[in-house]
Order: C-alpha cells, then structure tokens, then sequence
C-alpha cells in the first residue's frame, strides 16, 4: 500500500468510519488536550512527525501547545489528505506528506514522533519492522508519543524504553470497535541506547 482513496462509510467534521469501524471521533479530544498540555510540560520539539492526520484534532493541538518549528504530517488516504494540505496552508512550517508512512522518504530524525494510523489491512502486524522503523523516525535522542486508552499496560515496542507520564480520567471515548473508554494516559517511548 502506498496511497489508499477510502470510501468511509461517514466522514465529517466529528467522525471517521470505514467499514462500520470508528477510524476517529471528536470523543478523543479532551483526551488530546490533557495529553499534549501534560507533553507540554516536558517537551519543546523543534521538529515533529505526526503520522496520520485523521480529523486534524492532534494537529492542531500540537500546534496549540507545542509550537514546532517544523510539523510534518503523513497521511496514507488521498481524502483526508486533502483536508491536511488545507490545514497546511493556514499553518506556518507545516509540511503535508501523502503516503504510507512506512515508505514516505520522510527527514528523520524527529525531536517527536506522534504515531496515530489506523490499520486499514487485515494483515498481522509485524510489530518488530514497524518499532525498527519508528526507532529510524526518533533517532537517539527523540521520543515517540502514541495514544493510550484504557487503564492497563502500555503496548511494548522493541527497541522502546516506555514512560506512564501521567494517567487520566477522560470523557467516554468511543473505541473503533464501538466500546467507549473513560481512561487514557500520557506515554512516551525512547529508543533503547
Ligand atoms: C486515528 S486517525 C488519526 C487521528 C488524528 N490523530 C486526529 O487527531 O484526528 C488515523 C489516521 O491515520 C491514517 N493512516 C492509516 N494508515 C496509515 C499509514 N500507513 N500511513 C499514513 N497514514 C495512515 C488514516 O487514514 C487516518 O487518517
């Protein structure tokens, strides 16, 4: 797969859904909130690789509370692709990508990675090629943010050191699958040195 032109069964503002499954939903945006105002704290990246633009709701959050020079978004979907380089073109140092991530030439290494795709394929996932090349896309010094929702274990990623920054009480997140969530943490992953 390098691009995909997806017919979702709904895509507006508040939803994406393909296939019966919630791709994304606005549910997620207190979560965002709370997850980049706690990045916040920590983190000034210069450089940032967002990967999967979905509703725009963490781009522009990263935005809000991050401030990067450069913010690089891949996006596997030529219509949600659309809706990134509109983002783009109101944004100053945001660069839009159209591609799967794992085979876009993109200009690693990032200060941050946000890795937020949904798995369109019904492929296993090959989690020991997909840590290799987030390690290539965060380098020795960046770190990798990904969602976490619920109130378990955080997903081990080979080659991943992995921090709970904080946990949090969210509004009900409705998961792809149609359950809702009412908790999610703040995570972070460095390479292992
Ligand atoms: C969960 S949504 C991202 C939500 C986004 N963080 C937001 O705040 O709205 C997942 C996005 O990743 C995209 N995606 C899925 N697989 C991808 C891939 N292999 N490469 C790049 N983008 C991908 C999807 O098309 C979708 O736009």
């Amino acid at each position: 797969m390098t691009t995909t032109s997806l017919t979702f069964d709904v895509k507006t503002d508040d939803y994406l859904i393909w296939q019966g499954q919630v791709v994304m939903s606005r549910s997620e945006h207190p979560y965002f909130c709370q997850l980049f105002e706690c990045l916040a704290k920590d983190l000034r990246p210069t450089r940032v690789l967002e990967i999967g633009f979905g509703l725009g709701i963490s781009a522009d959050l990263i935005q809000h509370y991050l401030h990067p020079a450069e913010h690089h978004i891949v996006e596997v979907d030529t219509g949600i692709y659309a809706d990134l380089v509109q983002f783009a073109s109101a944004q100053t140092g945001v660069v839009p990508y159209l591609g799967d991530w794992r085979s876009t030439s993109l200009p690693a290494p990032f200060d941050l990675v946000f890795y937020d795709p949904f798995d369109y394929s019904s492929e296993p996932d090959d989690v020991v090629s997909e840590a290799s090349l987030l390690r290539r896309l965060v380098g020795n010094e960046g770190a990798l943010c990904h969602p976490h929702f619920g109130d378990g274990l955080p997903r081990s990623l080979p080659g991943f050191q992995t921090a709970i920054l904080e946990r949090f009480l969210v509004p009900e997140i409705e998961m792809a699958d149609g359950t809702h969530c009412g908790h999610a943490a703040a995570v972070l992953c460095f390479s292992e040195k």
